[in-house]
């Protein structure tokens, strides 16, 4: 079992460039099962969900190697439509190779993900809207048995919510379908343009069309592509909420700064100076932060639900109170509990949280239970005075990419070691000295 180790109260300052984006990879490399051909995927990040993705891939019949952060995909040898129960449970998105799987072989045969610590995840409109394409899906002891008797045939789907992971689905299973295929009420996250660039670099027909419809028109074959993952929006937030909570000078590089702008006015009314430049973006805080009320988890462009950790864990002690609603899952507020155990002041009611600002957290040992209740207790640890010990740190390994180096190249005091027994083994290199 590995633990994090912080020593908080420093500033943050230096450049630090950006993993590539774990929500937008996962798809992705689901889309190389549709392609007859070898994907070179550039900026794929190293995190044990990509791991878990490379192993269903190859599962299939994919030949996959990794040389940094370049993955190249061999699907000429895809056959196997059958994906184990223990790769599904390992990684709950990986409902969307389902899609892909039915574009590519018109069978699957999969067990339902299930529900996580954030929520219960349901997949009816993933289903609802495969079997409006053709496919028969039956659900036996949650196991999915799918199978397109013929092609798939393009439709209109109107979606009740914009789901993120049922818009992947259906474009995934509707680019290699017969006829087109309209998608309404769609995913608008940069993760769904982003895979809809790779989808047509292999020759599929894929427009995003204004106000949340997406058209596809269906074509026969699909080849391999060179792909470049756009950064990770869910990183560059969390890294720019640690620097606003310890006060420093960040500078986040290789970032797509147009994918969080409903962010950065957060920041700014926090008391943060926020500079976006093509793919940079700094940002400056000084002194206590103000709160900030009413911040609310939307569909994009809204404040992303997968932010929301990250940043209250930053107002926890910034002047005054503030207010977020979670409106996206209806149980992530796992995070709450070991902030208050470091001195926060948080109440939940129902879907709401409310944040009283203490002056100062302080440092104890603290267990991550979700990715992104990871990363706020990481921002939280930073912040504190004291040390923390962040356990749980096979959560966080699922989104962000060696958080401690990345943190520690921001001049931060923090290490990883491996505890066995009592005994604590550090490997880490001594912490960069920086400004005070
Ligand atoms: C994706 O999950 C992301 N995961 C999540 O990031 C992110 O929080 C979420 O989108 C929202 O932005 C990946 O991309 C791998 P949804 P997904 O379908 O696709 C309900 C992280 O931390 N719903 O948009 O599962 C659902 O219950 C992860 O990186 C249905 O009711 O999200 C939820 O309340 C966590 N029926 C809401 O929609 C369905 O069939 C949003 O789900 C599907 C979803």
């Amino acid at each position: 079992m590995e633990e994090i180790i912080i020593r908080g109260g420093r500033r943050l300052e230096g450049k630090l460039r950006l993993q590539g984006s774990k929500n937008s990879s996962l798809p992705i490399l689901a889309a190389c099962v549709l392609a007859d051909g070898v994907s070179v995927l550039h900026n794929c990040p190293v995190l044990t969900d990509v791991a878990a993705a490379v192993r269903i891939l190859e599962h299939l019949g994919c030949t996959v190697t990794r040389e940094g952060h370049t993955l190249t995909v061999d699907s000429r040898g895809v056959s196997c439509y059958t994906v184990p129960e223990d790769m599904m449970h390992e990684m709950r998105s990986s409902i969307v190779f389902l899609g892909a799987m039915l574009g590519r072989l018109g069978k699957a045969e999969l067990c339902t993900p299930g529900g996580c610590e954030i929520g219960l995840r349901p997949i009816d409109l993933h289903l609802s809207s495969l079997r409006a394409l053709g496919a028969q899906i039956e659900e036996q002891n949650a196991c999915l048995h799918c199978v397109c008797r013929e092609k798939l045939k393009g439709t209109v789907i109107s979606l009740s919510f914009p789901s993120v992971g049922a818009t992947e689905n259906i474009m995934l299973a509707a680019v290699l379908a017969e006829g087109s295929t309209t998608i309404l009420n769609a995913a608008r996250e940069p993760e769904i343009d982003d895979l809809a660039a790779f989808l047509c670099a292999c020759g599929a027909k894929v427009q995003i069309c204004s106000g949340g419809a997406i058209r596809i028109e269906g074509v026969k074959k699909l080849h391999g592509a060179e792909h470049t993952v756009i950064s990770d929006r869910i990183a560059a937030l969390t890294y720019m909420a640690a620097a606003a909570a310890c006060g420093g000078d960040v500078v986040l590089e290789q970032v797509q700064t147009a994918h969080f702008l409903s962010v950065n006015r957060v920041f700014e009314q926090a008391g943060c100076r926020v500079t976006a430049t093509p793919g940079e973006v700094r940002i400056q805080s000084q002194g206590r932060l103000s709160a900030v009320r009413d911040i609310r988890t939307l569909p994009y462009p809204g404040f992303p639900t997968d932010a929301q950790a990250a940043v209250m864990a930053m107002l926890c002690t910034a002047k005054g109170t503030s207010v977020m609603v979670e409106t996206i899952f209806e149980n992530r507020f796992h995070h709450v509990h070991e902030l208050n155990r470091m001195g926060a002041r948080i109440r939940i009611e129902g879907r709401v949280a409310i944040i009283d600002g203490v002056a100062s957290l302080t440092g104890t040992a603290v267990t991550a239970v979700d990715l992104r209740a990871g990363g706020a207790l990481a921002v939280a640890g930073l912040a504190a005075k004291g040390e923390t010990v962040l356990r749980g740190v096979h959560h966080i390994d699922r989104g962000y990419e060696n958080i401690e180096a990345c943190l520690r190249a921001l001049c931060a005091d923090m290490e990883r070691s491996a505890v066995r027994g009592n005994r604590q083994q550090k490997f880490q290199p001594p912490v960069r000295q920086c400004g005070g």
